[in-house]
């Protein structure tokens, strides 16, 4: 990945290896500032603009290479679409295909030319838009392959502006933070199970909380039967790896600031257990933790940005397999709450641990909300496909919230329907509840087991089966694998909750 950012004034001397343009599907021509800085490569992107077959179509990108001395340089002309379009999400997509096309340019050094007048023909505020121009080229050149050899990625993006530096500065701090972070949970995400069992989990999102200054605890089995976290002890018990709990937390002695209580869904591999999965797509299953290191790194950003408002992240880590020590359909469980889950699927595995998970959330903490995250359910992919995730929970302005901050980071979210004629779908016969209640609306009556140990507390569950994870077909942002949905969506949210 791009590794340095750097704003600069237009009059300078272009050094770099290619210049990016940023072109509106409405425009005849580049931008004065834009046409400046197209002065020094000979006019080439304005010649190729001119030539008017190309439609700037939103990603669609058009590379003319011209020799300045010795030196090869490229124009990458790069399509924004329609003005009234230009929302967070598509314009980095957009900058995604202006990235991609740097990679396989395979240029060391890059500009990309924001200047004020396109800036503010945007959809969104010119600071949405700077973060998204940077935060879609810094993770499109996200190498993916976990060391196996893809073309080497540019290491240097400068941001050419007549904007002041000043006010470009906050905007590129935050898409570096946003993409650092996401793309540390896409590697986190893409590592196989064997590579990374609960233990591992634990150790890697410790890591991160010291590397930030966050405060971290992560308990071992011990202390989770201490807890008396039947749940996750339960769906972790078929596994050689044991299971942990993390307590992550953000201010938390700032008592006046308002508490958020961030809980991840921690599967390091989810083979169904018992009830084993079918084993065309299993593999995929190591990425059933991405709920959980989606909070942490948004708990991380919490603290990089030092934004005024209190953090708990909470994860059970556990991976869930078969063995003779497993737990099994028809299993009452005694979760932390003291209530108790009969198990009818193990598939059905992160609504139980994320019951412990809120419950300790609940009692310990009683925050203003908690958010749960979680690769949940397959009938949300059904039901949205894989840009959007599903949204429930029991606090209206609290989901308002979420979709503000989705617009904001390009993250999209939709609510689905949810009332207490869900929440009786996961009562249970021979016990408090059951976790399955068949196939339909199985990504509410999922969730609704999670809100059940909620309580009286605001409660709202992002299911992310659907987004974390781009076969292919996400925007050009995304790497395969992996996409670290949620990191910039969860920052936006703190940041409302904090009034800023
Ligand atoms: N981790 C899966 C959900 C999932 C599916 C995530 C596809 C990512 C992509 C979850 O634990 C699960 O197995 N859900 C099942 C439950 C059902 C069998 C009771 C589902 O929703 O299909
Ligand atoms: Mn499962
Ligand atoms: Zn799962």
């Amino acid at each position: 990945m791009i590794r340095s950012v750097a704003p600069r004034a237009l009059t300078q001397r272009i050094t770099e290896d290619a210049v990016v343009f940023p072109v509106y599907r409405e425009s005849k021509r580049l931008s004065t500032a834009a046409a400046r800085v197209d002065r020094s490569l000979g006019g080439a992107a304005a010649a190729a603009l001119a030539a008017g077959t190309f439609r700037a179509a939103r990603g669609e990108t058009r590379v003319v290479s011209v020799k300045r001395g010795r030196r090869l340089v490229h124009a990458v002309l790069v399509g924004l679409g329609a003005r009234a379009r230009t929302n967070a999400e598509e314009t980095a997509d957009a900058l995604g295909s202006a990235g991609r096309e740097l990679c396989s340019l395979r240029v060391a050094n890059a500009a990309v030319v924001v200047d004020e007048a396109t800036a503010k023909d945007a959809a969104v505020s010119l600071d949405l838009f700077v973060h998204a121009v940077v935060k879609g080229m810094l993770l499109a050149t996200h190498d993916p392959s976990l060391g196996a050899g893809t073309p080497p990625t540019p290491r240097r993006l400068t941001i050419l502006s007549d904007i002041s530096a000043k006010n470009l500065a906050a905007p590129i701090r935050r898409a570096r933070l946003i993409a650092d972070l996401t793309a540390r949970v896409r590697d986190w995400t893409n590592t196989p199970g064997n590579a990374m069992g609960p233990k591992e989990l634990g150790d890697v999102l410790a890591g991160l909380c010291r590397e930030f200054g966050a405060g971290c605890r992560v308990w071992n089995r011990k202390e989770i039967e201490r807890a008396r976290m039947g749940a996750v002890l339960a769906v972790g018990s078929g596994s050689g790896g044991e299971p942990r709990f993390v307590v992550a937390q953000w201010n938390l002695e700032k008592k006046n600031l308002p508490l958020i209580c961030l809980v991840g869904k921690g599967v390091t591999f989810d083979s169904g257990g018992i009830s084993i999965k079918p084993w065309e797509k299993m593999h995929e299953m190591k990425g059933d933790m991405a709920g959980a290191a989606v909070v942490i790194a948004t708990l991380a950003a919490a603290a990089a940005e030092k934004l005024p408002v209190r953090v708990v992240a909470l994860v059970p880590c556990v991976e869930n397999m078969p063995d003779g020590r497993s737990f099994r359909p028809g299993d009452v469980l005694t979760t932390y709450s003291g209530k108790t889950i009969e198990v009818l699927n193990t598939d059905a595995e992160g609504r139980l641990i994320l019951a412990d998970a809120v419950a300790y959330a609940r009692t310990q903490y009683r925050p203003d909300a908690i958010i749960d995250v979680a690769t949940l359910t397959g009938g949300v992919v059904i039901a949205l496909g894989t840009r959007v995730a599903g949204l429930i929970g029991t606090s209206e302005a609290h989901i308002e919230a979420l979709r503000t901050a989705a617009d904001r980071a390009g993250e999209p979210v939709w609510p689905l329907p949810y009332d207490e004629h869900y929440a009786a779908m996961v009562k249970g016969e021979i016990s408090d509840y059951k976790n399955y209640a068949g196939r339909n609306a199985s990504p509410i009556t999922g969730g609704a087991l999670v809100g059940a140990f909620a309580g009286d507390i605001p409660w709202v569950h992002i299911d992310i089966a659907g987004t974390a994870w781009n076969d292919g077909g996400g925007p050009a942002y995304q790497s395969r694998g992996g996409t670290g949905y949620g990191v910039d969506l969860l920052l936006r949210y703190l940041e409302i909750v904090a009034e800023l």
